[in-house]
């Protein structure tokens, strides 16, 4: 499929990042199908896609007449059969090796031959989901951030399978929605994850053995290091339990005790201090 041919995409899942991945195509002028299991799924999906265009108007980047024909351009749908007219795919469902095998599988017999298939995984092998499809020329990992309508990066993953053709028109679409792709190959945590978990990780260590607090470590790395959220305030904004769940897809990928996770944050995850999502972390979210 070329570039210029792709003008329907497909967004699997119409949670956290498959909302902003169909925001982002349709501001772009790609007619979206999203596709989510349930109704009211969806219907919160319109919304938060709806609030968030509303910011972008108050940003001066969208203008207020143009919001009503970007929402116009997403189809919401439960109807997986819907995807068949898709141009290119990205699969945003929850990040479970079964659940992805067997969406990317019903995926791939709908749509058509030529269409790339895309997975938003953050931590599983791209080539084994590549592998379990009869398209393993044309699968990739597309890495989205968080919020993917602000967030710049999109980290592009070739899957050991994925031709120089894939590769190529999936780094073109990216920069059609202006952002920014850097390709890396298929390894454990990818590049992303694999160099900010263990920051996170030895951040949570130095507060488990005393060395410091949550909030001296946060100002240390932020006013020191320049980085523009701390270390620990990010890890509540991402989840404990997805940074755990990373670490342990690294340890495992490289057997290499270097990744183990720090075992406070394996007891905050079990007594469900999650981060933000569960208003207690290494900070408190009151309401
Ligand atoms: N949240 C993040 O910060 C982040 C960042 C980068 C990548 N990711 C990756 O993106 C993917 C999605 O994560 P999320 O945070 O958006 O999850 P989420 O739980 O917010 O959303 C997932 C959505 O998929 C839906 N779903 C479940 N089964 C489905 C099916 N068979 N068909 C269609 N939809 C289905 C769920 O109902 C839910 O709405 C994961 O692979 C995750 O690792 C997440």
């Amino acid at each position: 499929m070329t570039l210029n041919a792709i003008r329907t995409v497909a967004v699997l899942g119409a949670g956290t990042m498959g909302n902003g991945i169909a925001h982002v195509f349709a501001r772009y002028g790609y007619n979206v199908i999203l596709r989510d299991v349930e109704t009211r799924f969806l219907d919160r999906a319109m919304e938060t896609i709806s609030k968030n265009l509303d910011r972008e108007v108050k940003k001066g980047n969208v203008s207020e007449g143009d919001k009503p024909g970007i929402l116009g351009r997403i189809h919401a749908t439960t109807e997986m059969s819907e995807i068949a007219g898709a141009d290119f795919a990205v699969e945003a469902v929850p990040e479970r090796l079964d659940l992805k095998l067997s969406v990317l599988r019903e995926a791939d017999t709908l749509l058509r031959p030529e269409v790339i298939l895309a997975s938003n995984t953050s931590s599983i092998s791209v080539t084994t989901l590549a592998a379990a499809t009869r398209r393993p020329d044309r699968f990739v990992g597309m890495h989205f951030m968080n919020p993917v309508p602000v967030m710049v990066l999109i980290e592009v993953i070739r899957a050991l399978q994925t031709s120089d053709e894939t590769l190529q028109t999936t780094m073109a679409l990216c920069e059609r929605l202006e952002k920014k792709p850097v390709a890396v190959n298929d390894a454990p945590g990818f590049v992303s994850n694999r160099v900010l978990l263990p920051m996170i990780n030895e951040a949570a260590f130095a507060v488990m053995e005393g060395v410091a607090t949550a909030e001296a470590v946060d100002v240390i790395m932020k006013v020191g290091m320049n980085h523009p959220m701390g270390p620990l305030e990010l890890a509540d904004f991402i989840g404990l339990d997805v940074c755990v769940n990373i670490l342990d897809v690294l340890y495992t990928g490289f057997g290499d005790s270097k990744y183990r996770a720090c075992p406070l944050l394996r007891k905050m995850v079990a007594a469900g201090w999650l981060g933000r999502k569960s208003g207690r972390g290494f900070y408190s979210y009151p309401g």
